[in-house]
């Protein structure tokens, strides 16, 4: 994936082929990753995994524009998305002022916006303002705490009708794709299927337009908790540990440094 990906092309890998897309916080990592994946999202998962915190809540504008720009110095080559924080797009006119920072304070290539039909209106503001907008729908980690928890979709027939609904008005509202995380493998084929934009499935099965996992996630680095839709691609925890033991072991034992790193 030498070549970035733009809005168009992105749009034009729907039935072509399955998009990747991967998160990244830093400079380090979006440079590890970027070769692999067609989009880079700077996701507020990063208020988890990086800074700690229980949920994605409390991130801010500060935090997504200095990851923001760290993810986008590693990934030179890399389409960005940036996640709107919670709280920063509760209506059309903070939603276009705090955008406007991402696009003006970063490189970013695009904001991602959490919600369906009822945040359509938002989407639409900020498209036909020049703000390029990923949507997300099904389970929103934003609202794990009115939802007391974090809730899979489409185990009814009214909740597929609502994501089908949801995909249709984000899409008409201007967005160039989506995100639909936690919701029934087959109906999130069918929400794919009912748009002409791509959606990027996480915890959304196999038939839909790409995957996203988030990174610490799949190189087995974040050990709080693991979703069943997670597969960690290689036990980084335990990796990072061996080797910090073995600097510590070989520190106390004078048997680091050696010759060859001395001057
Ligand atoms: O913040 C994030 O990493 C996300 C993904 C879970 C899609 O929104």
């Amino acid at each position: 994936m030498t070549k970035k990906m733009t809005i168009n092309s992105i749009k034009n890998s729907k039935g072509v082929k399955p998009l990747v897309m991967i998160t990244a916080y830093d400079a380090l990592f979006a440079k590890l990753l970027e070769n692999e994946s067609d989009m880079i999202l700077v996701g507020d998962s990063l208020n988890m995994s990086f800074a700690g915190k229980p949920d994605t809540l409390s991130a801010t504008m500060e935090q997504m524009i200095y990851h923001t720009n760290a993810v986008c110095m590693g990934a030179k080559n890399s389409f960005v998305v940036c996640d709107m924080p919670f709280g920063t797009y509760v209506n059309k006119k903070d939603a276009l002022k705090n955008a406007t920072r991402v696009f003006q304070e970063t490189p970013a290539d695009c904001v991602k916006i959490e919600g369906g039909k009822d945040k359509a209106e938002i989407v639409k503001y900020l498209t036909t303002n020049g703000i390029a907008v990923c949507g997300h729908i099904g389970l929103l980690p934003q609202s794990v705490r009115s939802e007391g928890g974090y809730k899979v979709k489409g185990k009814t027939e009214d909740e597929k009708e609502q994501l089908i609904k949801d995909a249709k008005a984000v899409e008409k509202a201007g967005a160039f794709c989506m995100v639909i995380e936690g919701v029934k493998s087959e109906v999130a084929t069918e929400v794919a299927l009912s748009v002409n934009i791509p959606v990027i499935g996480i915890g959304a099965g196999v038939n839909v337009d790409g995957q996203v996992l988030v990174f610490s996630d799949m190189l087995g680095l974040f050990e709080e908790f693991t979703p069943k839709f997670v597969k960690k691609y290689m036990d980084g925890a335990s990796l990072v540990r061996e080797a910090v033991k073995s600097y510590s072991d070989e520190v106390q034992n004078r048997e680091f440094p050696q010759e060859i790193h001395t001057y």
